[in-house]
């Protein structure tokens, strides 16, 4: 059994012989050098400023007067105050204390206004905490860096995958109150479908039957290889209306992203979750989905809206009760080949985690393709 990260990781509980099932709790460590979302590019407007959380890092975001959004810690480096209950005029930030002025692109200080004309203090070295930011998707991401980090030595932004010009877009998100370890093995896991997602119109506790799919390691994660969805999936019982063969693919990417593709001819349906890990024991689902299927049915987002609230409400009631059972710190168990998603995830962070320490390039924890079997 791989130990997974670091001292938050506590094994627990007797190791089963086969090592079929292993018994750990996950904690929930956050990693840094990733984009994670902070906001709706909605939510940010005009000259307001708006706080949100990551990492346990609050932070103050806001848009300048071109519109670009920036990010800075929600702190003022003179005596902490918020930087949120200051003033912002499009340029800079006013700290509501003694006045201070912060640049919001880069977090610099601008003004001191009880300095002397005599002082020696050089303001231009004094620095607010500021995160790369950009839009995308109708997101404000923002970078957290595991140093300090200037802006132009980020990736770009992650971005969902879209295959043609005309597509429509929609956003849900749902709060969970656990680690964001508990928030992605929920979102990988195979096995609660017909327990967690039960219902008339989808699927009966009765439709479980085995099932067998490749997964195939790829940067930073793992693919389920393009296969036809199970007959028992929604996309399946919508598309099967175009009478053209389906295929879905599924990947898992580090830090904490599912993407899906489900492709039937010419149409398609891109969807990407992502477990936004807000701080130790609280974490946010920030769904997206963009397709170009039934582009003349009428209030086709709004239907999609509404089963896929239902859908992500399910999994949120199910973490909720999870965590009450969580305070109690149980030990855990992870079964092939149901959870084995859920032991790649623990690995592919211990790996990242190791090539961050060591400098190294990160190991893959999956060498090769894999056949899992599973009943959902
Ligand atoms: S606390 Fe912000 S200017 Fe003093
Ligand atoms: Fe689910």
């Amino acid at each position: 059994m791989q130990r997974t990260t670091d001292s938050n990781l506590k094994i627990t509980g007797q190791r089963a012989a086969d090592d079929a099932a292993v018994s750990e709790t996950p904690g929930g460590e956050m990693l840094r050098d990733f984009w994670y979302i902070a906001l709706r590019s909605s939510e940010v407007k005009g000259n307001n400023l708006k706080t949100a959380m990551l990492l346990g890092v609050p932070l103050v975001v806001g848009r300048d007067l071109e519109g670009r959004p920036f990010a800075m810690r929600d702190s003022c480096p003179h005596r902490g105050i918020p930087l949120s209950f200051g003033h912002f005029d499009g340029r800079q930030i006013e700290c509501c204390y003694h006045g201070w002025r912060f640049d919001s692109a880069t977090g610099q200080c601008r003004e001191i206004p009880s300095l002397a004309a005599a002082s020696k203090l050089k303001v231009e070295r004094i620095f607010a905490d500021s995160f790369p930011c950009e839009e995308q998707d109708g997101y404000v991401w923002v970078y957290m860096p595991a140093s300090n980090l200037r802006a132009r030595e980020a990736p770009p932004a992650p971005r969902l995958p879209v295959f043609s010009p005309r597509y429509r877009l929609t956003h849900l998100s749902a709060e969970l109150p656990c680690s964001v370890d508990h928030g992605v093995i929920g979102l990988m896991d195979p096995a609660h479908g017909p327990f967690v997602h039960r219902s008339w119109w989808w699927r009966s506790r009765r439709s479980i039957h085995e099932k067998e799919k490749v997964f195939e390691p790829i940067p930073g994660g793992f693919r389920i290889r393009a296969h036809a969805p199970s007959a028992n999936s929604a996309p399946y019982k919508l598309l099967r209306v175009y009478g053209q063969p389906i295929t879905s693919t599924i990947e898992f990417i580090l830090p904490n992203m599912r993407l899906e593709e489900i492709h039937c001819g010419p149409y398609w349906f891109s969807s990407r979750a992502v477990v936004t890990p807000v701080k130790n024991d609280h974490c946010r689902i920030d769904f997206c989905a963009a397709w170009n299927i039934f582009p003349r049915m009428p209030f086709v987002v709004s239907v999609f809206r509404l089963f896929a609230r239902k859908f992500l409400g399910q999994d949120q009631q199910t973490m909720i009760k999870q965590a009450v059972g969580l305070k109690h710190n149980p030990s855990l168990m992870l079964i092939d080949d149901a959870d084995r998603p859920a032991r790649w995830y623990f690995q592919l962070k211990a790996a990242y985690l190791d090539s961050l320490r060591t400098g190294e390039p990160m190991e893959h924890p999956i060498p090769d393709p894999v056949t899992l079997h599973w009943r959902s």
